[in-house]
């Protein structure tokens, strides 16, 4: 059985964009929770463009919401993680310009401070991830920096089926990543750019024990509502 995580930055997207107070992401937070999410993802950007300090401190507060916290690998960052206490911190990296987060984390550049970090996390039990591209070489320094878990940026292969592309070069590395990261001993995870069909395709992936998937939920969401469209994918991931 595959977990899904279900990422409500866009519910907060979608408040600010009023500067008010609906929709509410801790509201969005709970019902996913009831709806079958097995956890929920707020990515606290340094720009604060969706989630905000406050939603973190609610969210993080009701000890029932099993939460994954994406934070750069900043200190200041780490610092917040620390006090708020979620289960589980995904590293991502971040760039202000982007409009999401456009791949996996440059490993080889930033090792130190991203070994830092996760030294921290480990210390303090909260389950450590690095969100990074499929490829080897990224899975070796996961391992050095002593990760828990990898999660592999799917954007590409998203983009290639959405765009009736050959996808099957794209997939193969990624099991391939699978694999190798399994090996290691390091849990792995799958995220970006998900909707029903790509969750399909990688959910044969017997390796990947969790899906992360936000834009397109919240999006489909609109048609068919947060429960439906949460029970549905639930279905196609397990
Ligand atoms: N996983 C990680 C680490 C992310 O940073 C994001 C958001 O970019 C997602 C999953 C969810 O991506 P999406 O909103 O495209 O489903």
């Amino acid at each position: 059985m595959k977990r899904l995580g279900v990422n409500i930055d866009h519910v907060a997207t979608l408040r600010n964009a009023r500067g008010e107070k609906h929709p509410d992401p801790y509201t969005a937070a709970k019902f996913a929770i009831k709806s079958g999410a097995n956890s929920i993802t707020v990515h606290l950007r340094e720009d604060r463009r969706h989630i905000k300090d406050k939603d973190l401190k609610i969210i993080s507060s009701n000890k029932s919401i099993t939460l994954n916290l994406e934070i750069s690998a900043n200190i200041k960052m780490v610092k917040i993680a620390v006090k708020n206490k979620p289960k589980y911190v995904c590293i991502v990296p971040e760039n202000r310009k982007e409009i999401t987060t456009e791949g996996g984390l440059n490993l080889r550049k930033n090792i130190n401070k991203i070994k830092k970090v996760v030294s921290i996390l480990n210390k303090r039990k909260i389950r450590t991830s690095l969100f990074i591209n499929p490829n080897i070489e990224d899975v070796k320094i996961t391992k050095k920096i002593n990760a828990n878990c990898v999660e592999f940026h799917t954007g590409k292969i998203s983009n290639l089926v959405k765009e009736k592309k050959n996808y099957k070069e794209e997939l193969k590395k990624i099991i391939k990543c699978c694999k190798y990261a399994e090996s290691l001993g390091i849990e792995v995870h799958a995220g970006h750019g998900l909707d029903y069909k790509t969750t399909k395709i990688l959910s044969k992936i017997k390796q990947i024990k969790e899906f992360n998937i936000g834009h397109f939920i919240i999006g489909e969401s609109i048609f068919f509502g947060l429960k439906k469209t949460i029970k549905r994918l639930k279905k196609i991931s397990s």
